[in-house]
């Protein structure tokens, strides 16, 4: 069948779903269908309710996004969130994922609580309840204070406190209504990013990479204990990009394991098995102290995965980690904005956490980024990534064939939203906004996915 291609207005009534064309047929009865966002990428109102700084305000502040872009209006979701519930409700998803920025809770990460701040989320929350939308919290998805980083951020180990003093005051303040909680979004990847491909090879720069991982683990163990101990009810988890790291030629092959401990396993390993993953162990092991790995690896409810594609890897002896980026094959479908498209190695990736893991598994991001653009009539038809989703959701009905426990699936993302150094550019929403009039269109694939909820639920 192929996808419907008539675009709701947020404003008229939704007509009555149409067919549903990805498998489904293997997934629970009482499986999750939800969409994710992040703070910083919607919220905009950066300086406003005594919101304080974080490091990416920081980084768009010094021109250093794409476009001279900031997170300073972004979707303005901090004014227009009934909007954007109204938009959930109207897609029929049972789940929101969106997460708290810290420093609009603590304008300097830690001391006096903000209560506009902190009023915001209960809004937001009290909103989704109503609209009988499940929230689903994460902690931590990159807003990292600036006065904490000014104090050496993750590679201070006082950073564990920190971010367990945070989340104590997030416990108090929500756990009342909110049960799903996730400590840490992609810890490998900001970790990376922000430390391990830093060019120089300076001991320095190794030492601080090695000493963020353990601090951000024991963090995330600290957090754990402390959401369990005061919320009752609660559901905990934590967010991993899980990506099979493929080597760019034969002779990558090393490369490419370095690529799967650091990427993919750093932080799950210790928190779920434990144990960190050679060569990881070796590099993290002076920072180490007795104790710790028990502190790391506290009981959790589910594991998250975002996945989007492969990641092709190549040994780089001037990197931190060994690796780096390679070339992939040529020939291979990409998305617009050059990511490949295999929907076998999500499959492959989700029967291979589950099995790793052993924890039920949500898949907390898939998507696709584009470069959308309303017609003339203001219609924005989005085949490719209707495309992807249809063949991604597929791939993940195949690894629940195959024995995966797969209790939901979130989309990336809701809205068109501030793609970190990519700026506005790329696009991941099911629903376009127009970021001039801060108008919401939803796009194709948002009534395609609404009609995929619906088949789900009338199976
Ligand atoms: C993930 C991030 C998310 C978004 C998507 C496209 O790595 O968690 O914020 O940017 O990629």
């Amino acid at each position: 069948m192929p996808p419907r291609f008539d675009v709701v207005d947020v404003d008229r009534q939704l007509p009555v779903a149409g067919p549903c064309d990805t498998e489904i047929a293997a997934l629970r009865h009482d499986f999750i269908w939800g969409v994710s966002t992040s703070s910083f990428q919607i919220e905009g109102a950066t300086r406003e309710d005594g919101r304080g700084p974080s490091v990416w305000d920081t980084y768009g502040w010094q021109g250093r996004i794409t476009n001279g872009d900031t997170g300073d209006v972004a979707c303005d979701h901090y004014h227009r969130y009934p909007e954007d519930i109204d938009l959930m409700r109207q897609l029929g998803v049972q789940a929101y994922r969106f997460s708290v920025a810290w420093p609009r809770v603590f304008p300097s990460g830690r001391g006096a609580l903000n209560a506009p701040g902190v009023a915001f989320y209960d809004r937001l929350i009290d909103a989704l309840l109503e609209a009988n939308i499940e929230p689903w919290l994460c902690l931590y998805h990159w807003d990292f204070p600036q006065a904490l980083d000014d104090l050496g951020g993750w590679t201070n180990r006082d950073s564990v406190q920190w971010f367990s003093d945070y989340a104590a005051s997030v416990a108090a303040s929500f756990g009342d209504r909110v049960k799903r909680f996730a400590t840490f979004n992609e810890p490998s990847i900001f970790t990376l990013f922000g430390l391990g491909f830093g060019g120089e090879r300076a001991t320095s720069s190794a030492d601080r990479l090695h000493r963020a991982i353990h601090n951000i683990n024991l963090a995330h163990g600290a957090a754990v204990d402390v959401l369990r101990a005061r919320v009752a009810g609660s559901s905990i988890g934590v967010i991993h990009n899980v990506q099979p790291c493929i080597p760019s030629t034969p002779a990558d092959a090393a490369a490419a394991e370095r690529c799967d401990a650091y990427w993919n396993k750093a932080f799950p390993d210790p928190q779920y098995l434990g144990v960190y993953p050679e060569p990881v162990r070796s590099a993290v092991e002076p920072y180490i102290q007795p104790g710790d790995l028990t502190r790391i690896c506290r009981p959790l409810d589910w594991f998250g995965v975002n996945h989007y594609s492969p990641v092709f890897a190549k040994a780089d002896g001037d990197a931190v980690t060994g690796f780096n980026f390679g070339d992939r094959p040529p020939g291979l479908p990409e998305t617009p904005n050059g990511w490949p498209i295999m929907p076998d190695s999500f499959r492959e990736t989700l029967v291979s956490v589950a099995s790793r893991y052993s924890h039920p598994v949500y898949v907390l991001e898939n998507g696709l980024g584009g470069y959308d653009k309303p017609d003339q009539r203001g219609a924005v038809s989005d085949p490719e990534r209707i495309d992807y989703l249809r063949k991604y959701i597929g791939a993940m009905n195949a690894a629940a064939r195959d024995g995966a426990d797969i209790r939901g699936y979130f989309v990336w993302s809701l809205l068109d939203n501030l793609e970190w150094e990519a700026g506005y550019d790329v696009r991941f929403g099911l629903t376009y906004v127009d970021y001039l009039t801060q108008r919401r269109i939803p796009k194709a694939s948002f009534e395609w996915y609404r009609n995929v909820i619906q088949a789900a639920h009338h199976r």
